[in-house]
């Protein structure tokens, strides 16, 4: 029995879902001690709790609500699309309009040749597609032995048994059996915590390629198929590589034909003031993960994003194997298309893409002047996506002790005055909805700056 059972009104949506749900991603005996955190409504940049009380959505949700919340317009077309075709799939070939319309608009959006759209409906389903079609890819060209995906440590790419594997995090994998064979993990390209003494970031951008080169190398360059990346690691704690990264990384890959999947679930549709994290960090991508912004998540839908010389092979091969055997039930869900096509069509409209480009001038500026409080010891962030990490000691970037709780403090500190924000360990991230204001962001950073302060208590308190 949850502790807090017996504290609880029986009726209240606290105790109702202590008897309910299992939580994603939750700690299970706080939550059972302390209760979970009820979200009423939402509308634009800001969530409101059962008594009203206003918060600003400093994640965006799960990196995710890129127009913001209650959109009238969206809540309109899922409604007319539910009169019109409320559910409708692709298997067998079948098809139907609000499916072709996105996945036209899509192409039309990459920055890469690209030739046809895969529908999923998350993240972690789109990169096991990846996976698997990358396995496809190479078994039909008769390459078989090329299996081998490399991803990043630290890198998230979600949580199911196959993109759980190439989530390079220790907790997604301990107790549950992962990773699964064939999934490597090559270094994180964070500067500020894994540079050496005195390595400048064109040193360490040159080891890391390095390691890379010689990973593949002792692993068999012929057994490798693809490597993994989001251009700007979200859950890993916001780490933004140094320049001239992806630049040496693609190099390697090249020399060995091993194939780019970019995962752009978090990056893709504005996060990093341009439209895809591809074109922020010169990546070419051989084939994309999308999800999140591309709905705004108000329908959950991904997509997976393939060239036409995959696409060519896969065609090929049908008098042979038969069926493209892959898809889910709600593949290319009418409903989740025409709301995700909207989104992206009120995204050109707004000019939200410019807005969160230029908006993105004032929130680095913010989230660098953070740098200057004793407790901060790195700033990090490109677009309208951004961190900064708590240190006990800035000079030597000693962390502070984990019973010292110091993110975990910070980010509920900020809840109260009125701000959501993410502790990643001792990371800090904010990712707020790409329309927020200049008024907004102000405010998001003087909230920051109140837990920030009563953190600096907490920390001195705990020593
Ligand atoms: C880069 C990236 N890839 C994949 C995923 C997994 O997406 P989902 O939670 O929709 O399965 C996430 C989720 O945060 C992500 O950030």
């Amino acid at each position: 029995m949850d502790p807090l059972h017996n504290e609880l009104d029986p009726n209240s949506l606290g105790a109702r879902d202590l008897k309910s749900l299992l939580h994603p991603s939750t700690n299970l005996g706080q939550i059972a001690a302390e209760g979970p955190v009820v979200q009423a409504r939402a509308e634009g940049v800001y969530v409101y709790d059962e008594d009203g009380r206003q918060v600003l959505e400093g994640m965006a949700g799960l990196w995710c609500t890129a127009i913001g919340f209650g959109e009238d317009e969206l809540a309109d077309v899922a409604r007319e699309q539910m009169k019109k075709l409320s559910y409708a799939h692709l298997f067998g070939g079948k098809t139907n309009e609000a499916s072709i319309a996105l996945a036209e608009k899509i192409l039309e959006m990459v920055p890469m040749p690209a030739s046809r759209v895969f529908f999923g409906l998350s993240g972690s389903d789109a990169n096991d597609t990846q996976i698997k079609l990358m396995w496809y890819y190479h078994n039909l060209i008769g390459k078989p032995e090329r299996k081998k995906i490399i991803s990043r440590i630290q890198g998230y790419h979600g949580t199911t048994v196959a993109a759980g594997s190439l989530t390079g995090l220790a907790p997604f994998h301990a107790h549950f059996d992962l990773p699964i064979p064939n999934i490597l993990h090559t270094d994180s390209p964070h500067y500020y915590r894994l540079a050496e003494d005195g390595e400048t970031e064109d040193q360490f951008t040159d080891r890391l390629a390095a390691n890379l080169d010689a990973m593949i190398q002792a692993e068999g360059p012929d057994t490798v198929a693809a490597f993994i990346a989001e251009p700007v690691m979200g859950a890993g704690g916001v780490v933004v590589p140094p320049d001239g990264y992806y630049e040496k990384m693609q190099a390697v890959l090249d020399r060995y034909g091993i194939f780019f999947i970019d995962d752009e679930v978090i990056t893709g549709f504005g996060r990093t003031g341009q439209p895809f994290g591809a074109q922020t960090f010169d990546i070419r991508p051989t084939t994309m993960s999308i999800a999140k912004a591309l709905s705004s998540a108000y329908l959950p839908i991904s997509g997976v994003i393939v060239p036409e010389f995959m696409v060519d092979a896969f065609r090929a091969a049908s008098p042979e194997v038969g069926n493209f055997a892959h898809g889910f039930t709600y593949s290319g869900h009418p409903v989740c298309s025409a709301v995700a096509l909207r989104n992206l069509e009120l995204i050109e409209e707004r000019g939200v893409f410019d807005h969160a480009a230029r908006m993105s001038v004032p929130f680095q500026e913010r989230l660098r002047r953070l740098g200057d409080h004793p407790l901060v010891g790195n700033t990090r962030g490109v677009g309208l996506i951004g961190a900064f990490e708590l240190v006990a000691d800035k000079q030597t970037k000693k962390p502070f002790d984990k019973a010292v709780a110091a993110g975990a403090h910070l980010m509920q500190r900020a809840f109260e005055a009125g701000l959501v924000v993410r502790a990643l360990g001792d990371s800090i991230a904010i990712c707020p909805p790409l329309v927020i204001s200049e008024t907004q962001i102000d405010e998001l950073f003087s909230k920051i700056d109140i837990a920030l302060a009563q953190t600096a208590e907490h920390v001195v308190r705990a020593a």
